[in-house]
This record gives structure tokens, C-alpha cells and sequence, in this order.
């Protein structure tokens, strides 16, 4: 039999569209098993400020299509110091709190899995982040959501390209990963795609323009650059073509936070509602340290370990249809 009674729940680091739709399910999750729940406010720092609601199955209502999180988000600089770890687990014993569901992505899970070493408390980790850069599990909270955001906007940049013949550079977020920017490059059709993990050879990107417009008789040209590609800022590699190539009409386009928000879509949504009851489930059943996931559609846990440990690589296959497709 479990021991645990009432449970924490927090959104942390970078908001991802389905935070609400996870919330609600770990809310009516625990509700179910009777389990009580309280809110935590603004992440791990609301932990240390003892920012607590009492959450009810009614305050998750009408909260599954919204993007954001409902118990707002916050990287904490003090939750870094043993001292504001040992304030935010005091605060949790107040509440008698004895256990904690947090969302989030790896800098989340970096303060959890370092939280439950130093304090006696099961902290179960749900991966919320539009860059999708988890070990351990296929797709994270938000990641599908930002896909079709990103690919709306390209296809609508594709328009005013093609009316104007002109070679676009649109970055897309992911400042230590490429998935946002593989996989809607290809969505997107994008001529070339700019990644963190692939290098690039800045003549060779040179010369493959110059064909796709002289061979290929292209009039304009998208390339998806991952905010963290490693030749350097978007804004540099595009005035470095625009400069060495007058005949390039160059534009940039720099998609920003419009990919951190919106309506989930379906995917996101039924994610979310898996993880959220899963995370519960995982505490109820006494595990810790670790993060609920899902492979070939199966819910997973994997070790807050292991997924700290391990890099995500890129799917091959995708890498490999990127260049094909772009010939
Ligand atoms: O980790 C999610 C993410 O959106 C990254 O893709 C991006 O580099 C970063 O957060 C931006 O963070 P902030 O909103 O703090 O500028």
C-alpha cells in the first residue's frame, strides 16, 4: 500500500502547448485514486515561496485547449542552491506533501533528480518541451503542437517567397537540438535545413543554392535553420549569402515564441492525458526519479538518470529523406 496521500504539481522551464491538458489529467489522476493535489505556482520557485493551491477536479476545467500553463512557468536561479532546495522541501512538508509530479523539459528533470537525492520525497517527471530533445521517449509535450505551428508559417512564407522570387532563412526554436527543424523541414518542404547535430559546410550550402536556382531553375528557396546550428546566428549566415550572393533576394524570418504557444493539437492533448494519469499511477506504485514517457506508443518510465545521461539522436531515416527530398 502506498503511502502517499497528497501530491505537488508544477510546470517548469519552457512553456509547451499541452502543460494544461497534463495538469488536468495528473489533477483527476490523483482525485480518482484519492489522492489530494496541490498547485505549485511559477515552478520550482513557487515551491521555495510556498505558492500553493488546492486543486479540485472543477479547477481544471475548460483548461485542455489551452496553450500556456495554468500554474505558470519559471527557471528558478535560488531551486540551483542547496539552501533554496532545503526552503522548498520544508515548504513541502508543511503542506505534507509527499509527493511531486513536475513538467518539464531536461533543465526540469536536471533540478528534480538532484531534489529527490538530497531530500526524502518521489518526484515523478512528465517531458513538456517543443524541442523534443528527451531520451527516452518519442515525442514530449508540446513538440507536435510547435511541428504544425512551424509549418503553417513556413507555408505561408513559401507564398510571399514564390510571389517575390526571393530565398528565405527561417529559424526555428531548439537552441541544443534539431527536431523541431527536421522534421517541419520536411513537412515544409524546405530546400535545406540547418541543423545543431549535422555539420555544415558553408561553401557547400553556397554551391547547393547557386544549383537549386541555376540547375534547378528555382525561383525561391526556404531554408529552416535550428536556432542552434553551430555556423552561427541566422541573421549571420543569411548576410553572408546575401553578400557573397547579389542575385539572392535574402530575407530572414525568425519564428520565435509564436512556436511556444497556441491550442494543443489532438496529438498533444492525448499525450498529455496519458502522461498526466501515468505520472500518478508511477508515484501510487512507488517509483521515483524518473520520467514517464512513451515508445512505439507504450508508456514508459525510464530513470531521471538515463535521460539525463543520454542524447536523443536524430531519426536517420528523416536525415536521410531530407537530403533526397531536396535534390
Ligand atoms: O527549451 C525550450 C525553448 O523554447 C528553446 O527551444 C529555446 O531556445 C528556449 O526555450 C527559449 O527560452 P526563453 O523563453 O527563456 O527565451
Amino acid at each position: 500500500m502506498t503511502k502517499i496521500k497528497r501530491i505537488g504539481v508544477l510546470t517548469s522551464g519552457g512553456d509547451a502547448p499541452g502543460m494544461n491538458a497534463a495538469i488536468r489529467a495528473v489533477v483527476r489522476g490523483a482525485i480518482f485514486n484519492n489522492v489530494e493535489v496541490m498547485g505549485i505556482i511559477k515552478g520550482y520557485q513557487g515551491m521555495i515561496e510556498e505558492n500553493f493551491i488546492k486543486m479540485e477536479s472543477h479547477s481544471v476545467s475548460n483548461i485542455i485547449q489551452l496553450g500556456g500553463t495554468i500554474l505558470k512557468s519559471a527557471r528558478s536561479k535560488e531551486f540551483l542552491k542547496p539552501e533554496g532546495r532545503q526552503k522548498a522541501f520544508d515548504n513541502l512538508k508543511k503542506h505534507k506533501i509527499d509527493g511531486l509530479v513536475v513538467i518539464g523539459g531536461d533543465g526540469t528533470f536536471t533540478g528534480a533528480r538532484i531534489f529527490s537525492q538530497e531530500h526524502d520525497i518521489p518526484v515523478v517527471g512528465i517531458p513538456g518541451t517543443i524541442d523534443n530533445d528527451l531520451y527516452g521517449t518519442d515525442s514530449t509535450i508540446g513538440y507536435d503542437t510547435a511541428l504544425n505551428t512551424v509549418i503553417e508559417s513556413v507555408d505561408k512564407i513559401r507564398d510571399t517567397a514564390s510571389a517575390h522570387s526571393r530565398l528565405f532563412f527561417i529559424e526555428v526554436m531548439g537552441r541544443d537540438a534539431g527536431f523541431l527543424a527536421l522534421r517541419s523541414g520536411i513537412a515544409s518542404g524546405a530546400e535545406a535545413i540547418l541543423l545543431p547535430e549535422v555539420e555544415t559546410d558553408f561553401s557547400n550550402l553556397q554551391v547547393f543554392l547557386q544549383n537549386q536556382y541555376k540547375k534547378k531553375k528555382k525561383t525561391s528557396s526556404i531554408v529552416l535553420v535550428a536556432e542552434g546550428e553551430k555556423m552561427g546566428s541566422t541573421m549571420s549566415i543569411a548576410e553572408k549569402v546575401a553578400k557573397d550572393h547579389p542575385e539572392f533576394d535574402v530575407r530572414v524570418t525568425i519564428l520565435g515564441h509564436t512556436q511556444r504557444g497556441g491550442s494543443p493539437t489532438v496529438y498533444d492533448r492525448v499525450l498529455a492525458s496519458q502522461l498526466g494519469v501515468a505520472a500518478v499511477e508511477a508515484l501510487l506504485d512507488d517509483q521515483k526519479s524518473i520520467m514517464v514517457g512513451i515508445m512505439n506508443r507504450e508508456i514508459t518510465q525510464v530513470p531521471f538518470n538515463q535521460t539525463l545521461k543520454n542524447k536523443k539522436e536524430l531519426n536517420p531515416g528523416l536525415l536521410k529523406i531530407s537530403g533526397i527530398l531536396s535534390i
